[in-house]
């Protein structure tokens, strides 16, 4: 039996005395747990490139008159993946729910990155519980990057037993298998596969939207910044083929969709894995750039493998958006050092003017994380004077979360809590103050506002975002939505303008 064999016949019961006698023997034996450090010994496993995904015949009736319903807590390629798993339960006859009360089938997609998105998942769990004694016929899954995690399964197994399926980042394609072992054994079923990870073309996908839509041109991160959760739950970098890629794109178009965002942990690497062809990021975007979609994103960014092939074809703008998110993480070289960023401060205040002067109207925000082990004072003014200096629109700030395997969360560390938030709120005021400023000039300006809808808190009033990012809520007719449109601002507020329609533009590039 190989790995796969193995791990696709994995079911435990930890509710049976047996198994939970036996239970490190039975756990060793038919069920490999994620492990980080195998993670971590990038391997030369194959990526196996799959074009063929299909539902089989015996898997097509599963969903009739039965309901799903997809949480999602994570960054947009987890929200991506819900899509396609809402695509495959679409395809399994299953219909969407908005509610857990009436789902026959509730899945977590959970996220990893800090303690606190662990926490709402626990959290989570514990209201579920009451909900699946009421009706135990409902089945309960978790899956997303917490389920690539020992601890977290090891948790699940023995606190949370009432959950039925558990299955990783690597294992989405396989729902319809993992569903019909839980309907037919009622048992735990763990399919959690510790690799590199394949390449699953053809998936079906249920987007959410028909304005804006997102593609994966990568997977996976072998950057291991030694902070970060990623490289072990998401596999080794992997790049989809261009073709691919480009006729997903040119579908969108086809189907209306006005504007799409490229993603990847780190799509500056896009094509590094390719031994055939030499093709990058840039290359792609030159190939999109073509295609006649008014707008194109893609994040996130990697300060490190931003080419200059890549600031050479944003430069030549028209669908190619003037917004760069260009995670920092900190202003301090030798913090950046210790995070293994890979990049010093100068590096990074290089790449910037390289695209300020390449693309004058380029914005730029950030990720930037304080607190890291043994952050000092001086280290932390480092990080807001960085900030002054390049002057970012805005920024995501975060308090540095140890996870566990990670080589940070094993250094010590003499920064109390306080401080961290201390450095937080400062951070943050600094990030306000910036926004202010910068929003205040677009008063009296016209922006392009891709239209998305009512704005949420009124809906006589219409909101888009400009090709910037930002949130413009204005005036104008319900005809606009899903189009772009020249809007005069009139107000500026920290987060968002408002303003009034001039014209319904349909300018396309
Ligand atoms: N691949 C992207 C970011 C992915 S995670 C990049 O490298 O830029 C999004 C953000 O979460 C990161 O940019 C970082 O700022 C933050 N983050 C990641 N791990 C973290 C941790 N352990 N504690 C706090 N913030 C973290
Ligand atoms: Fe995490 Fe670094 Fe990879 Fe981003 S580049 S996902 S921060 S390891
Ligand atoms: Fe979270 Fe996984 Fe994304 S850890 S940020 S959902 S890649």
């Amino acid at each position: 039996m190989n790995e796969k064999q193995r791990l696709e016949s994995t079911q435990i019961n930890p509710a049976d005395k047996k198994s939970e006698k036996d239970f490190s023997k039975y756990f060793q034996a038919v069920y490999m747990p994620p492990s980080l450090k195998d993670a971590k010994k990038r391997g030369k496993e194959e990526v196996t490139y799959h074009k063929d995904f299909g539902i089989s015949e015996e898997f097509k009736e599963m969903g009739k008159g039965r309901k799903f319903y997809i949480r999602t807590y994570g960054c947009q390629m987890n929200e991506h993946d819900t899509e396609v798993m809402a695509g495959i339960f679409m395809a399994l006859g299953y219909e969407p729910t908005n509610g857990v009360e009436d789902a026959d089938v509730i899945l977590l997609n959970t996220c990893a990155i800090r303690e606190n998105a662990e926490n709402k998942v626990f959290g989570e769990l514990g209201h579920l519980k009451a909900l699946k004694k009421e009706r135990p016929d409902l089945l309960l899954g978790v899956c997303g990057c917490m389920s690539q995690e020992e601890s977290v399964v090891n948790r699940i197994l023995q606190k949370h037993s009432f959950v039925d399926m558990i299955f990783g980042t690597h294992n989405i394609h396989r729902l319809p298998h993992i569903l019909k072992e839980a309907y037919l054994s009622k048992e735990m079923v763990v399919e959690v596969w510790s690799k590199e990870g394949d390449v699953i073309e053809n998936l079906p996908r249920v987007r959410n939207g028909k304005i804006k839509a997102w593609v994966n041109i990568m997977y996976g991160c072998d950057k291991f910044c030694t902070y970060c959760i990623v490289p072990y739950t998401r596999g080794k970098e992997r790049s989809r083929r261009p073709e691919e890629i480009i006729q997903e794109v040119r579908h969108l178009a086809a189907e209306g969709y006005k504007e799409i965002t490229l993603l990847g942990q780190n799509v500056n690497a896009y094509g590094k894995d390719f031994e055939d062809i030499s093709y990058g990021l840039g290359d792609l975007m030159d190939e999109i750039y073509k295609i006649d979609i008014p707008r194109v994103r893609f994040m996130t960014s990697h300060p490190r493998d931003f080419d200059e092939r890549l600031i050479e074809v944003l430069a030549k703008g028209g669908n190619l958006l003037d917004h760069i998110h260009l995670p920092v993480q900190s202003g301090s070289s030798e913090i950046l050092k210790i995070m293994a960023r890979k990049y010093s401060r100068e590096h990074y205040v290089e790449l910037v003017n390289k695209i300020k002067e390449a693309i004058p109207t380029a914005s730029l925000t950030t990720d930037i994380i304080v607190g890291f082990p043994n952050e000092t004072e001086e280290q932390f003014e480092e990080t807001l004077s960085l900030y002054r200096e390049i002057e970012f629109d805005s920024a995501y700030t975060f308090i540095y979360s140890p996870r566990e395997g990670t080589p940070a969360a094993k250094m010590q560390d003499n920064v109390p809590l306080e401080v961290k938030k201390q450095r937080l709120q400062r951070l943050n005021d600094l990030v306000k103050e910036i926004a202010v400023k910068k929003m205040k000039e677009y008063e009296g300006q016209i922006v392009e506002v891709l239209v998305e809808g009512e704005s949420k808190n009124n809906p006589e009033i219409l909101a888009g975002y400009t090709s910037k990012s930002k949130l413009v809520n204005f005036k104008g007719p319900k005809s606009s939505v899903g189009k772009l449109v020249k809007v005069k601002v009139s107000k500026a507020n920290t987060w968002s303008l408002n303003g009034e329609i001039i014209e319904e533009a349909v300018g396309v590039k």
